[in-house]
């Protein structure tokens, strides 16, 4: 298969692999929608807002907000009181009705790309994304989107983009785990993936999906990108931060030795070690590096601006 070429074919691929990965992305990232995953998403946005958060926000936009773990968790944290979240795979929108649902939550959803929104001009008073820009074929246009909707004074604010230079650096332990894996499986007596012959659970869409991966994350960034496109729509006060340096570098580690095995072998207390060092690793990114060194050596990188007026 080809890479796409054009935007269109771009937002295509997008919307088919996210609408195979729908159901079970949840539990492939660990998605939380208790105090856990709470307390993820307000650390996130506290680290480029600040205070502002604890005022709130009353009408949020969320762009490709997958099964809702940023929305869902806001609403529930009291940070915003209505929610409309958009996204591109009507799968991903289903699935986040139904997590929405089970947690007795109200919000309104719209299968729709982040460059054509269908509201009106000042709809909203945050406009928010997790781990999306990077999917977007034409920034500049969803940029001028984000404006359009945006009330005077409202936000952007966006977390998980990938950073073009983090990612280089996280490919050392992605590799040196690659090394070791042999070693790590015989450790905790599993055997190699693929070994129980279901590696993609003999599903057609599941094949889809493993091929249609390596074409949907089109941009990783530099800080200033960011800026730039930020700036480049109009925006103001534009603040660009990095976050997770050694989490996630143990996290990529864990990772790619638990993708080498035979995922029911993989013992409980391994992953307990592996999630519980991840949260440790955080806590030491945040207290100690993300402040001190340059947001372009972090894996993640969160942006926040303000529309001007008002
Ligand atoms: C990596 S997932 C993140 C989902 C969710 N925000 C989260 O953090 O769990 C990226 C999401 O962006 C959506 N997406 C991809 N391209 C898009 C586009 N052009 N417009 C809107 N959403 C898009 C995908 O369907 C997917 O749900």
């Amino acid at each position: 298969m080809e890479a796409p070429s054009t935007a269109e074919d771009i937002r295509d691929v997008n919307t088919k692999y996210h609408d195979v990965a729908a159901d079970t992305y949840d539990a492939k990232w660990g998605i939380d929608f208790g105090e856990i995953g709470q307390h993820q998403v307000l650390l996130k946005l506290r680290k480029v807002l600040g205070s502002q958060v604890e005022d709130g926000f009353e009408r949020s936009l969320e762009i490709g907000s997958g099964t809702g773990y940023f929305s869902l968790n806001l609403l529930q944290a009291g940070v915003i009181e209505q929610a409309t979240c958009t996204d591109i795979s009507p799968g991903m929108i289903e699935t986040l009705r139904g997590n929405a649902e089970r947690l007795g939550l109200d919000v309104e959803t719209a299968v729709a790309g982040a460059d054509a929104l269908p509201f009106e001009d000042g709809s909203f008073d945050l406009v928010l994304g997790h781990a999306v820009l990077h999917h977007l074929p034409d920034l500049a246009r969803a940029f001028a989107e984000f404006d359009r909707v945006l009330r005077p004074g409202g936000m952007i604010v966006f977390a998980g983009e990938p950073s073009r230079y983090g990612d280089r650096l996280a490919q050392i332990p992605k590799r040196g785990a690659t090394a070791v894996a042999p070693a790590w499986r015989w450790l905790m007596r599993a055997r190699p993936a693929g070994a129980l012959g279901n590696g993609h659970g003999g599903a057609q869409g599941h094949h889809e999906d493993h091929k249609l991966e390596q074409f949907v994350d089109i941009h990783a960034f530099a800080p200033g990108d960011l800026a730039d496109v930020a700036r480049a729509a109009g925006f103001t006060d534009v603040n660009v931060r990095g976050e997770e340096l050694t989490a996630n570098w143990f996290g990529w580690t864990n990772r790619a030795l638990e993708a080498t095995a035979e995922p029911e072998d993989v013992p409980w207390g391994w992953r307990q070690y592996a999630y519980r060092g991840y949260l440790a690793f955080q806590k030491v990114d945040e207290a100690l590096l993300e402040g001190r060194l340059p947001a372009a050596i972090f894996y993640n990188l969160l942006l926040a601006a303000r529309k001007p007026g008002a």
